[in-house]
């Protein structure tokens, strides 16, 4: 019975958040999501999202294989978020590879594999170009 953490903003919904989601949930019994709060999101990639926090909290929670979430208010607090959510392994797309190396110390650390070709920011610029 593991319990799985991982983090994202998970705006504008693409595949690529589906497969992380869905191969994160595959590695325990269950999931527990982080979403990146508007202000995280803004300093993070210097632009607010799309789709306000409350609406990325409803679309991800709604995924039938995640069990949990809660909003990420800081990416310096992963190791506080690991223990107060009881979590035995973290995972984090293969774009931070070995980044989050310390927090072995806590639980297991598990790098993915990005879904190559889509991303968020492609998808903005393709609606943009389109217009
Ligand atoms: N992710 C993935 N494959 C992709 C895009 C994202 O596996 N093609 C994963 C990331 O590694 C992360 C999670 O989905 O674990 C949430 O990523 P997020 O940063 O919200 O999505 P991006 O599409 O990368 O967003 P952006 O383009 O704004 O950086």
């Amino acid at each position: 019975m593991s319990r799985v953490i991982t983090f994202g903003t998970y705006d504008v919904l693409h595949i690529g958040h589906i497969k992380l989601l869905k191969r994160a949930k595959s590695l325990g019994s269950h999931l527990i999501v982080g979403v990146s709060s508007d202000e995280l999101n803004q300093n993070k990639k210097g632009r607010g999202p799309i789709y306000p926090l409350k609406s990325r909290l409803e679309i991800i929670s709604s995924l039938r294989f995640v069990d949990e979430v809660f909003v990420e208010d800081s990416l310096e607090l992963k190791a506080e978020y690991i223990i107060s959510n009881n979590a035995d392994i973290l995972v984090m797309g293969d774009d931070w590879q070995g980044r989050f190396d310390h927090l072995n110390e806590y639980c297991k650390v598990v790098y993915l594999p990005r879904t190559p070709s889509i991303s968020t920011t492609e998808v903005i610029e393709i609606i943009k170009e389109t217009k």
